[in-house]
């Protein structure tokens, strides 16, 4: 359910070049599912900025964002105590429901974060879990050891080989899973959805107007119409996506 709420900012520390691992304190209720997003206000910027769930619960939320202009800038300035307003239970979010016994995580850059709850979600129902995240480089690497810790078998890959595997995350496919989740920039995506032979969820991270469904800027064409990203999507099944041509 999406909710306009204000929370107070408890930590907000770079946890690898250019990223930063902001948590926050206050009302999370209309977060209902991994996958779904938050819209922040931020000062003297007319748009909101929409940001994955990382991981929440009952009473704090935390979010992991890469400082790429002026919102994320501004962002990575917010010191404990100070309060943000935010639209939160964006999105639909990843139906774990379909994932089978042995789901596989592929995540690129900042397409990491949202795994982190969902990879939760998939151990809490007894899922025996994979993944493999996607970096340009060592110094990008975050999330890995925390995917590791709650027991996700977890492979990195970077572009110039300075950490983990060298290559794509397309390149460090497990031979045997059930379904796949994935998220990350879209050229990432369109290579997953072409390398991976099962069923899957991808969540589209693009550029946004209002964030809750009013605006139409953020439309794309499925097999079953046209969609928002931020109403009916993030999160879309690999079978709705045209990505044949
Ligand atoms: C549903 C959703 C979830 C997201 N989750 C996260 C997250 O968990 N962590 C995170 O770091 N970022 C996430 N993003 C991207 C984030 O919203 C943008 O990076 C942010 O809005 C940029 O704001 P800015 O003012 O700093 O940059 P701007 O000054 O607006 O733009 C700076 C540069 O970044 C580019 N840019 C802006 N937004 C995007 C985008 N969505 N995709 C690709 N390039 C963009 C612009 O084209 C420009 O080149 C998400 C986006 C969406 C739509
Ligand atoms: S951003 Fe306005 S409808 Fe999606």
């Amino acid at each position: 359910m999406i909710r306009q709420t204000k929370m107070t900012v408890t930590e907000n520390i770079s946890i690898a070049r250019d990223i930063f691992r902001l948590r926050l304190s206050g009302d999370t209720s209309g977060i209902e599912r991994p996958g779904q997003f938050v819209n922040l206000q931020l000062e003297g910027l007319f748009l909101r900025r929409p940001i994955s769930v990382c991981d929440w619960d009952s009473d704090t939320l935390t979010l992991i964002y890469k400082t790429v202009g002026k919102g994320t800038n501004q962002m990575s300035g917010l010191r404990p105590g100070a309060v943000l307003d935010l639209l939160s239970g964006l999105g639909n979010g990843y139906d774990t429901g379909l994932s089978g016994d042995h789901p596989l995580l592929l995540g690129g850059g900042v397409g990491v974060p949202p795994l982190y709850a969902l990879a939760k979600q998939l151990i809490h129902e007894g899922k025996q879990v994979q993944a493999v995240l996607g970096f340009r480089t060592g110094a990008d690497v975050f999330g890995a050891k925390e995917l590791s810790a709650l027991g996700v078998e977890t492979t990195v890959t970077t572009e110039d080989g300075s950490l983990g595997q060298k290559g794509f995350v397309t390149d460090a496919l497990p031979k045997e899973y059930s379904f796949f989740f994935a998220c990350g920039p879209m050229p990432m995506l369109k290579a997953v959805w072409r390398a991976c032979p099962t069923s899957g969820q991808l969540s589209l991270e693009e550029r946004m107007g209002c964030g809750f469904g009013a605006c139409m800027g953020c439309s794309i064409q499925t097999l079953s119409g046209p969609k928002r990203i931020c109403r009916e999507g993030p999160v879309f099944r690999k079978e709705d996506l045209p990505w044949n041509g």
